[in-house]
């Protein structure tokens, strides 16, 4: 079940919320220590869905200041009045006096960190009379949330049990998977009654929160940050469209990430796709690699099979492919010729970006130069994989068949930046940007009307995106419903 909470500050806001969050929410919130003086009665009168009642104390992160006694004499007219849950914390659950229509959430929250011994805490609150168990923990790492997949998976009692914050986001997503009796879900974004609440919307359409149970296959992005990532909307939307039941989350990873991919092993990912920064670093976590992790010492996919972690590297593959599959003439493509071979490239960027393509040009023959704002870290790549450094102020003298950005410069928000000079730009010249937000930038625009062909970053997330799908998978990727996805999410 999905709960939205309502923070009105009065009853005409409490009651003009709950009219809206009911078009989203299985059960509602009253979040009354918002606005404590406001008429229950009259909130619970015209109801539209089952309501939890809720007066917070301040010593449990709460709003309400008020002695305790006015407090619990509130929260009994609650249980009176026959409200289908009332929320009581633990100190307070022994104040209350019992109705059989009304089921008692007993909570606990720590707004400090995720303690190691929630067992004991579980039964406290089992023996304080739940009906209901609440826990809510603060994570401080995403290992947190593990804590919180085992008590659910080991409660016999009806549970609500997550972890807030940022790294706790996931367990409010899958917390389903593992028992958990609902979830809390915010009535739109900046509406967040506790840190790390994600929107009812998003829990519903993104991550198919009704569809979530034992069975469900977990999958997700590695990232750093991740808030931003465009990979859950692509895949999720993918195994939707096949209807497979998986379901794709973000792990914002920002301590050791071989330490998270071993921890997570307990709850069995399926699959994983790594992003910035630490695409190199989970080289070392893998039970196995492909040739091409070896070679490129980085890998953008893991795939589990039968418990074993095999890395893989999608990256190359889909830039080439996106770069001979759009840019390359019907005669070329179909010419026995190794498409690429003699052309030369001018990259831009050093990279782990500009590493990969690099490595896939050079191997299929193209002659590669690097250019890159800070000329030493080119200098660097260049020898690594065995091509020319170029002095960016020296870009003339490169006669390129082939320009392709792996830097930032141009991504959104800053949209008037462009990395090579306009005037340089030559007709017939393929330009490939990596960048695809926004899916046309400043540098492509420019190219187009110097008569360039162009190709924007978005083929290659997506050949990447798909590829990785068919790894995890093993059939064909719904790359239409995945591009068509990634500019859904990229047009908002
Ligand atoms: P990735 O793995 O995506 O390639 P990265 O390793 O952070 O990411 O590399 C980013 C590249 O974009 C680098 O080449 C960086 O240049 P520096 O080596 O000088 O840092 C380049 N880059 C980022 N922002 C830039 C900017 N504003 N102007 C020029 N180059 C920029």
């Amino acid at each position: 079940m999905i709960c939205i909470p309502v923070t009105g500050r009065d009853v005409e806001k409490m009651a003009q919320e709950m009219a809206v969050a009911a078009e989203q929410a299985d059960v509602v919130e009253l979040r009354m220590d918002y606005a404590p003086g406001a008429d229950l009665r009259r909130l619970l009168k015209d109801r539209p869905r089952p309501v939890i009642v809720t007066y917070r104390a301040k010593r449990q992160g709460g709003m309400f200041e008020g002695p305790e006694e006015d407090r619990l004499r509130l929260v009994q007219k609650a249980v009176d009045l026959g409200a289908e849950y009332v929320d009581i914390e633990l100190d307070a659950a022994a104040r209350i006096r019992r109705n059989p229509k009304t089921r008692l959430i007993v909570s606990h929250h720590d707004f400090e960190r995720t303690p190691s011994d929630l067992g004991r805490l579980h039964a406290d609150i089992v023996a304080a009379g739940a009906d209901i168990v609440k826990i809510a923990t603060m994570a401080t790492d995403i290992r947190d949330n593990l804590a919180i997949f085992d008590l659910l998976r080991r409660s016999k009692k009806e549970t609500i049990a997550l972890c807030m914050g940022e790294p706790g986001t996931i367990s409010r997503i899958i917390g389903k998977k593992f028992g958990g009796y609902l979830t809390f879900a915010s009535i739109r974004a900046g509406r967040e009654s506790a840190p790390g609440q994600i929107t009812a919307r998003d829990l519903r359409t993104l991550y198919r929160y009704e569809k979530i149970g034992w069975g469900t296959e977990l999958y997700g992005v590695i990232a750093n940050p991740v808030a931003h990532s465009m990979s859950p909307a692509i895949q999720n939307a993918a195994f939707e469209a096949v209807g497979r039941n998986a379901v794709y989350l973000p792990f914002k990873v920002d301590g050791d990430p071989v330490a998270f991919v071993n921890a997570f092993k307990a709850i069995d990912i399926k699959g994983y796709s790594v992003t910035l920064p630490h695409k190199e670093a989970l080289v070392a976590a893998m039970d196995e690699v492909d040739d091409l992790v070896k070679r490129v010492g980085a890998l953008n996919t893991i795939f589990n099979r039968e418990g074993r972690l095999i890395g893989a590297n999608t990256d190359v593959s889909a830039a080439l492919d996106a770069l001979t599959a759009a840019l390359l003439t019907e005669k070329e493509r179909r010419s026995e010729e190794p498409p690429l071979k003699g052309r030369v490239a001018l990259l831009l960027g050093a990279g782990g970006a500009a590493r990969a393509v690099g490595f896939g040009l050079l191997a299929r023959g193209v002659r590669v130069f690097i250019a890159n704002r800070t000329h030493e870290r080119a200098e660097a790549l260049a020898r690594e994989i065995g091509c020319e450094a170029v002095a960016l102020s020296d870009l003339a003298s490169v006669a390129a068949d082939i320009l392709i950005n792996t830097t930032s410069v141009g991504m959104h928000p800053n949209v008037g930046a462009t990395p090579f000079p306009a005037a340089l730009l030559r007709p017939g010249m393929v330009v490939f940007d990596a960048v695809y937000n926004p899916p046309e930038t400043r540098l492509l625009r420019e190219a187009r009307a110097a008569d360039c062909r162009t190709l924007s970053g978005l083929a290659w997330f997506v050949n990447q995106a798909a590829a990785q799908f068919e790894l995890w998978t093993e059939r064909p990727a719904p790359r239409n419903v995945m591009e068509k996805a990634l500019r859904e999410r990229l047009g908002k």
